[in-house]
């Protein structure tokens, strides 16, 4: 059984080195990629407070050029797949840029996965200088995510991107 806290009075920097250990752990000596995702996604599920959607896309050759499929998530039935280039997910994987939305509905474009969706995080994911797909946190809460946010899952995503990709 795995019982991972994450306590929430420490300061960003921290709580986020935290996660990315307690991401690893988790994922250590594991080599199925889908496992893995879907163990980081419940681990932040479990340990960040404020998100209804947490967890991954995967970059793939669609019929008409590369795009993005659902990979393992917590939260309601998703949008499977998604053009490279639209939405807030696509954005992230063509920029290579991490996407800290603070209002999901001034954002061009937004896909609404969930109605409950106020703010959205897309952190892109490399693998050898390539982007092999995004992990995606959408909030109730508008403004949800700060620039600390955005840095914390761009570590965490970085020590494990070797761990999922497949
Ligand atoms: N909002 C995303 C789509 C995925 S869902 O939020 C899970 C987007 O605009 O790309």
């Amino acid at each position: 059984m795995y019982d991972f806290a994450l306590n929430p009075d420490l300061p960003a920097e921290e709580r986020y080195r935290e996660l990315t250990q307690m991401a690893l752990a988790l994922t250590e000596g594991e080599e199925d990629p889908i496992a893995n995702m879907a163990n980081v996604a419940a681990l932040i599920s479990e340990c960040v407070p404020k998100l209804n959607w947490a967890g991954f896309y995967r970059a793939t050759n669609g019929k008409s050029g590369p795009e993005l499929v659902l990979g393992p998530f917590i939260g309601r039935p998703a949008c499977i797949r998604i053009e490279w280039g639209a939405g807030v997910c696509g954005t992230a994987a063509a920029s290579g840029a991490t996407q800290r939305v603070e209002d999901v509905h001034a954002f061009p474009g937004h896909i609404a996965c969930d109605a409950a969706s106020r703010s959205e995080l897309v952190v892109p994911i490399f693998k050898d200088g390539a982007v092999i797909g995004v992990l995606d946190l959408d909030s109730p809460e508008p403004g949800r995510f700060a620039p600390q946010d955005a840095a914390g899952f761009e570590a965490l995503v970085d020590a494990i991107s070797d761990r999922i990709a497949g």
